[in-house]
């Protein structure tokens, strides 16, 4: 499950990870070590000053000033370390370079929607290696948390403003992205990848978003995966969040507001482009606008919806 990492953590693919790291595991063992030394003086003295007559009176106490003082200088120093240590990685980690390459990040309910500087929008995060990248973040509803594992990367997603991370990927391949902010019934869904790729390949990629060789059937199910669709829409004819996509091509659709029509290629397109239009009985006017989308992926889309008999 943690391929390349260790027992605690995941493998480290960023040049931020290294440092995180090594100063998480300087306070894992500092605090093991000063809890194992607590635990274990309790137990010796809770041994040794035990009661042994019921007129046993003790002596008093006599102050030690080697460990008075030491009580006080020693933790502060840990403090201190700790705090130095951290205070710059903070920085490290919050302040792109400024040769960054920039990739907008919009996060809604319940996927996330990754724009590059050529145009191009995917559902996948696709970026170069040894290259940094900042990523300008913001969402369309409520807050959602952007967290690449093995990056070492996670910042908050809200709307009406904008946030970022940047990072400096290591190694070629194919990584998690989890949303940590609890943002409704479809959450624990908000999965997707990031792909890091060789710069020249992705010199490549970035022109077309690797739909270049694609049929339309073929693009509208790579959306339905990495758009967020199939969170609210499922394929096997049981009702989710939204209808299902089974058998809706050319079905009778009944409306909230009593009136009805076929779910023909016009309907589809009004339903992905301004979806609370004409809301279907017994859903919510809850989708967002997918106005972003190319011609050609509203058309794979809905040649993709066909396909669902
Ligand atoms: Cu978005 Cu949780």
């Amino acid at each position: 499950m943690n391929e390349g990492g260790t027992l605690w953590l995941p493998e480290q693919v960023s040049t931020l990870a290294p440092g995180m790291d090594a100063l998480f595991y300087f306070v894992s063992w500092v605090s093991l070590i000063i809890t194992v030394g607590v635990v274990a003086t309790m137990f010796y003295f809770v041994y040794k000053y035990r009661r042994r007559d019921p007129n046993e009176r003790p002596a008093p106490v006599k102050e030690s000033k080697l460990v008075e003082i030491s009580w006080i200088v020693v933790p502060t120093i840990l403090v201190l370390v700790v705090f130095t240590w951290g205070f710059q990685g903070f920085i490290k980690a919050n302040v792109a370079p400024a040769n960054a390459y920039e990739i907008q990040v919009k996060g809604y309910k319940w996927a996330w929607e990754f724009t590059y500087p050529t145009g191009v929008t995917t559902g996948v995060l696709h970026v170069p290696e040894g290259r940094p990248v900042r990523l300008v973040m913001s969402s369309t509803d409520v807050i959602h948390s952007f967290y690449v594992p093995v990056f070492r990367v996670k910042h908050d997603v809200l709307p009406n403003r904008y946030t970022s991370v940047w990072f400096e990927a290591t190694k070629t391949g194919e990584y998690d992205v989890f949303c940590t902010e609890y943002c409704g019934t479809e959450h624990s869904g908000m999965i997707t990848k990031v792909v890091v790729m060789e710069q020249s390949e992705f010199n490549q990629w970035v022109l077309t978003g690797g739909m270049d060789n694609m049929s339309p059937v073929e693009i509208g199910a790579l959306l339905y995966e990495q758009r967020g669709c199939k969170a609210c829409h499922g394929l096997d004819g049981a009702a989710g969040v939204g209808p299902t996509f089974k058998g809706l091509y050319g079905a009778q659709r009944n409306f909230a507001d009593g009136s009805s029509a076929e779910a023909d290629e016009n309907y589809l397109r009004e339903s992905i482009i301004a979806p609370n239009t004409r809301v279907v009985e017994g859903y919510g006017p809850v989708m967002p606008s997918f106005a972003q989308l190319s011609e050609d992926e509203v058309s794979g889309l809905i040649a993709f919806i066909k396909e669902q008999e």
